[in-house]
Formats: C-alpha cells, structure tokens, sequence
C-alpha cells in the first residue's frame, strides 16, 4: 500500500565553524516505509537528523512537510531523566492528570501496551538510572512512540541493544509502518539495513553518496563502497606470536557472589582473549575484576604481577587501560579539548616516569595519536564537537598513551563506523603483537571472531567452553552462549 511523501527535504546546507556537516542534502520520506541512513562517523546523520526534526536550523535549503505533521526523534545521546521514574520519563508533556493529581493509574494503562511491544518488562515506578543501559533506550523509545507521531527519526537506536530487542524493535517498526507512518533510522549496523528498510540513503562527507535507494536494488559491499568512497578494507591481522612470559592475567578458581562461580583463565602477552555470553552472563564482571572494579569471594587473581586490583586506579598502576563501552559515564570530559582528554590517564592516574612532560610535548603526542587513529579533528578541538564515533576514538587514544601491557575493551567499536572500526582492530593487533595482553568483551560477535585468538564463553557465571582457531565462527559462538549449564552446586 503506497502512502504519499511525509517529508521532503531539498539541498541543506549546515556549517559549524569552518566544518561543512551538509553540503547540498536532500532526501524524501514517504508513509509507510523504513528509510535507512547511513554514513561513516562525522558524515552528517545526526546533523541532518537535527535539521529534519526543527531543533538545528540550516544555513540553506528547505524541508517541507504536512502543517500537523508530529515527529518524534530518538536520539542518539540518551536524553532521559536519570533520577525520575519510567512513567515520569515516558509523558514528558505533562502525565494525564485526575482532579488535579497525577494519575499513574492512567499513565499505566496509557504506557502499558507500548512497554509491552517493545518487551520491556519494568515496573514504571523504576527509577530511569536503575536500569541497565539497554532498558534505558527502549524507555527512550516508547517514549517517542507515545506521542502518537507521523514520522519516527531514530538515530543509532540499537548500538546499545541485544539482539532480541532489535529483533522486536523490527517488529513494532512493521506495525508503524502498516499504519502509514515514516520512520527514518539511523544506524551502523547494514544487517538492520537489509533487514529492516524499504529504502537507503547514504551520506558521505556532508554530501549525499546514494540517494533513497530501494533497498531491493542494492547489496551490504555496494552500500560500504558508498560509505567508504572506494577505500579498500583493511582486515584485521590474525598472525600473533604469544611471548614466554608469566601471564599478565590470571584468574584461578575465582568467586563473585551471584555472579562468578569457579572462574579460571589466564591471558598471556601477545594474546587477544574474548569474552562472550549473553546479558549476565559474568563475562563483563570477570573484566570487572581485571580492572579492580569488583572485589572477589574465593580464588586467586593476578594482574600484572601485582596480585587483585582494588580499584581502577590501581589496575591501571599495575598496566591496564580500560576501554568503556559507555564513554558518557566513564572517561571524557566533554568539554575540554582532545589533547587533554587523550593525556589524562598517562599523566594523572600513572604518575609514571617521574617527570610531567610539557604542555607542547602533550599536545605533539596526542597529535601522534590521533592520526594514528585517523580522528576527525586536532588536538586543541574540544570533545563534545565531535561526533559520536570520534568521541570514541579519543577514549581509545586517551588510554593508548598509558602504553598498557594489559587491554580491556569492553564493546570499544559500539556506534562507530565500518572504516573506525577496522582501524580500531588494526590497532588491538598492533598493541598485541607489541606484547600487550588484551581482554575483549563485545557485542558484535563477528568482532570477537575478526580479533580474537580465542573466546572464552560464559554461563551464568561459569566459564562452559572455549571456542577459537578454525571453530570461531559467529554461529559457534552464538550456539556455546545459548547452552545451559547443568544444574548443580
Ligand atoms: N555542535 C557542533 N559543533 C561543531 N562541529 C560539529 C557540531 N556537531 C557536529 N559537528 C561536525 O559536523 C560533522 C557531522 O557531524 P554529525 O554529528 O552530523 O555526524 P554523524 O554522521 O552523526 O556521525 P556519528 O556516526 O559519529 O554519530 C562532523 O565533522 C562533526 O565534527
Ligand atoms: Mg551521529
């Protein structure tokens, strides 16, 4: 059933500063249908996003739509209320009142069969911090759902969740799109693309590279070689000698109450070493002791020949560097400039080396760095003006100038883009082959297969198997989370 055009936006122009983010952007959304957008980081997604949804106003062009048209963004920045509960969260425009009280009975049932499709099974009064950042951006999104809108913009919805959300997400998308509403959807992930979209446009440095493209006349290769302008890949490199040396990493028979169970591995120097299960499964609490973030019950932990970590700090005295899945809590101080980002850690954490560098030697250094990791911007370009995949870039470069000899990356390429991506691989192995012992959590499972030597898999609580060599495939893994552990004490 066709619908007619909800949108249409002709020739934008956006520039921040000398930054062209939109040079001469259209694009057209139509009732009905899944319009995908693409594009690497800083390519201008969310900038056009912003455009679309009337909260940025372009230098030129013009955006025309119906006058009643509602559009509701999810955007990428998690933008709810962490202290109020769910309910509070989900009617931002005032909850349904009942003689001049707030009417939770009514909120309920209003939200009731929204949380329902989306699965997201949470008492409303919860408050929106208690919950883990995957149940944060559904609440996002049945938020935006409740204010009943013709078009529904979500930008990067999914990097923060597993795979049955996105699943169901795909769902409710379909029945949106039955009842005639435009959904443009902004994501890294071209599986969703292909899966998901009835058509794609892909942006390329500020500029359109395909043009609302029928998602039937394209394939995944066509849409990178869009994406990427031609730029070969770059596979990430499996060849890695492991050093004869006592292992940076050893955990043996370690207890976490209700959530490590017996837990035994060690990682050797020149080794990537994955983890993977599924949510709570324990695999992140065993990084979480690596990095002194979680204490223990029973067993025996070495990190760096310096015994169990007691705290961030200490991990990183003893060589780790911590990669954060989640750089808004952990890591960057937005508004300051790269370069002091990128020296944080190095010179205030470590204390190493005695001497404090010069102010030109830190900045000649994060320069270094951040070529070295192809980062869209200087080392005097303050944080929060980066996108979101170069934001994640300088928390990588801020821990790479610590030299660790021991890596944790907990999902280090979630929200970033293909090209990002292998640049990030490549330079795991870089640090690896240079003796570095890396620890790998993620929820990409053909990451864990590109980058690891091998993958310890956990269930619920207890390492069930490892899987590596010609074995670690995607499915192999997949399988392994899946299996159940018997039952006993
Ligand atoms: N507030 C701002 N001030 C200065 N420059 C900005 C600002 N917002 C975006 N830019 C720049 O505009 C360009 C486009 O950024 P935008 O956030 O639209 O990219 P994106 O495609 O959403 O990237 P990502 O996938 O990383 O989220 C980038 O070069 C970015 O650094
Ligand atoms: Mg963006």
């Amino acid at each position: 059933m066709a619908y007619g055009d909800i949108l249409v936006a002709q020739g934008l122009v956006k520039s921040y500063g000398g930054v062209r983010a939109l040079d001469g952007v259209g694009i057209r959304l139509r009732g009905g249908e899944v319009h995908a957008l693409v594009g690497e980081n800083g390519a201008g997604k969310s900038t056009l996003v912003r455009i679309l949804s009337g909260t940025l106003t372009a230098d030129a062009g013009t955006v025309r739509s119906a006058r009643d048209t509602r559009i509701a963004v999810v955007s990428q920045e998690l933008s709810l209320f962490p202290d109020l509960s769910v309910r509070e969260n989900l009617f931002p425009l005032g909850p349904p009142r009942r003689f001049g009280l707030l009417d939770r009975g009514a909120m309920d049932r209003a939200a009731r069969p929204v949380l329902a499709e989306l699965g997201l099974d949470v008492d409303p009064g919860t408050e929106v911090g208690e919950l883990p950042l995957s149940d944060q951006q559904l609440t996002e999104i049945a938020r935006a759902l409740l204010l009943g809108p013709r078009l529904l913009i979500l930008d990067e919805p999914t990097s923060a969740l597993p795979a049955a959300a996105v699943d169901r997400l795909e769902r409710v998308l379909r029945a949106l799109t039955g009842r005639g509403i435009a959904v443009l959807y902004v994501t890294h992930f071209l599986d969703e693309v292909m899966r998901f979209a009835q058509r794609v446009t892909v942006l390329r440095d500020g500029q359109v590279a395909l043009p609302g493209a029928r998602r039937a006349d394209v394939d995944v290769p066509e849409l990178v070689t869009a994406m990427l302008g031609g730029r070969p890949p770059q596979p990430a490199r499996r060849t890695r000698a492991v050093v004869d040396l006592p292992p940076p990493v050893v955990l043996s028979g370690v207890d976490v109450p209700g959530r490590l169970t017996d837990v035994t591995f060690t990682v050797r120097a020149g080794e990537v070493v994955g983890v993977a299960g599924l949510q709570g499964a324990g695999h992140l609490t065993a990084l979480a002791v690596v990095c002194g973030r979680t204490g223990i019950s029973a067993g025996r932990v070495d990190v760096g020949g310096r015994g169990l970590p007691r705290s961030l700090r200490d991990a990183v005295r003893a060589g780790v560097a911590f990669v954060p899945s989640d750089r808004k809590r952990y890591g960057l101080m937005v508004d300051r400039a790269v370069w002091e980002n990128t020296t944080a850690v190095s010179w205030l954490a470590l204390g190493r080396g005695g001497v404090m560098p010069s102010r030109a030697e830190l900045v000649r250094r994060s320069a270094d760095l951040t070529q070295r990791l192809r980062l869209r911007g200087g080392p005097y370009d303050v944080v929060a003006r980066l996108s979101g995949g170069n934001q994640q870039k300088v928390v990588f470069a801020k821990w790479l100038a610590t030299e660790p000899k021991i890596v944790v990356l907990d999902d280090p390429t979630r929200g970033v883009d293909v090209g990002v991506r292998a640049e990030m691989h490549r330079i795991v192995g870089e640090l690896a082959a240079g003796g570095a012992a890396v620890l790998l959590a993620s929820t990409d499972l053909a990451e864990l297969t590109e980058v690891c030597d091998r993958v310890l898999v956990f269930v619920r609580g207890r390492i069930t198997g490892e899987v590596h060599g010609e074995r670690l495939t995607e499915h192999a893994l997949a399988v392994a989370m899946q299996q159940a552990v018997p039952e006993s004490g």
